[in-house]
């Protein structure tokens, strides 16, 4: 593959419970292409989230080497760590994870304010635009209480791509949505992949919700089952 944003080899993870190691990851080695949109599936305890968060340096790897827009993430201390989360990498999950006290706005801004990459100008703006990007822009001053699932789901989009990473890693992202509203986020992110060229790994149990991918990995034991490529190069 040339040029691949993400290149996982070998990776192993044991969690340590107890005195037993609990094998999550068994020898995962997967290259993803710049631009690719890459779907994870497999049964529950087979290892998708184990590997997102390894790759977002959110836990560490037994073994096995990780790089992320050609950095070295392995070695990584914490603060580089906190810095490639907050610049390379767009985190959307299952539960959504806004902040409640914070509204609609405000949630999306607190990215770029964490990375001080914009100044408070060019932030209001480009919040402004994200929420359009998202369809919100009517609803910018509510709190998340007062959005709806598939609402809340597009505020945590624009704030994945607060400060435009060019990697947007899904957990189970429709997971609690219904699929009319599922089928709705995805064809959201699958425009953004498309027209903004957003490299994206999302993992999913829906079927109907892995078509929006160009490439599915099957997961079974920690370790790569079956890879189907649907459409690359599309
Ligand atoms: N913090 C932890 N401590 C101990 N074991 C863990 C921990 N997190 C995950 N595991 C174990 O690692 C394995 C992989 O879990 P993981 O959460 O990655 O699965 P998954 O494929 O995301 O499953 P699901 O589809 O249910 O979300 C499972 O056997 C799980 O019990
Ligand atoms: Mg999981």
């Amino acid at each position: 593959m040339t040029d691949p944003i993400i290149q996982v080899e070998n990776l192993h993870k044991s969690y340590l419970m107890g005195k037993e190691a609990v094998p999550a990851l068994r020898g995962v080695s997967i290259d993803v292409a710049r631009g690719e949109m890459l779907c994870l599936m497999g049964p529950s305890g087979s290892g998708k989230t184990t590997l997102l968060n390894l790759l977002g340096g959110l836990d560490e790897p037994s073994r096995g080497h990780i790089s992320i827009d050609g950095e070295n993430v392995v070695a990584m201390k914490e603060e580089q760590l906190a810095r490639l989360r907050l610049r390379k990498l767009g985190f959307v999950f299952q539960t959504f994870n806004l902040l409640n006290n914070f509204t609609a706005f405000e949630n999306v801004e607190a990215p770029m304010v964490l990375s001080g990459q914009f100044r408070r100008k060019a932030r209001k703006e480009r919040v402004a635009m994200l929420m359009e990007q998202v369809g919100l822009s009517d609803r910018m001053d509510h709190y998340p209480s007062e959005l709806s699932g598939g609402q809340q789901q597009r505020v945590a989009i624009a704030r994945a791509l607060a400060n435009d990473p060019p990697i947007i890693i899904g957990d189970e992202m429709t997971g609690d949505l219904d699929s009319e509203t599922g089928f709705e986020v995805m064809r959201l992110v699958r425009r953004l992949n498309q027209e903004q060229g957003k490299t994206v790994i999302f993992v999913t149990h829906d079927p109907r919700m892995a078509e929006f991918s160009d490439r599915v990995i099957n997961m079974l034991d920690g370790k790569i089952h079956t890879e189907t490529t649907q459409r690359m190069g599309e």
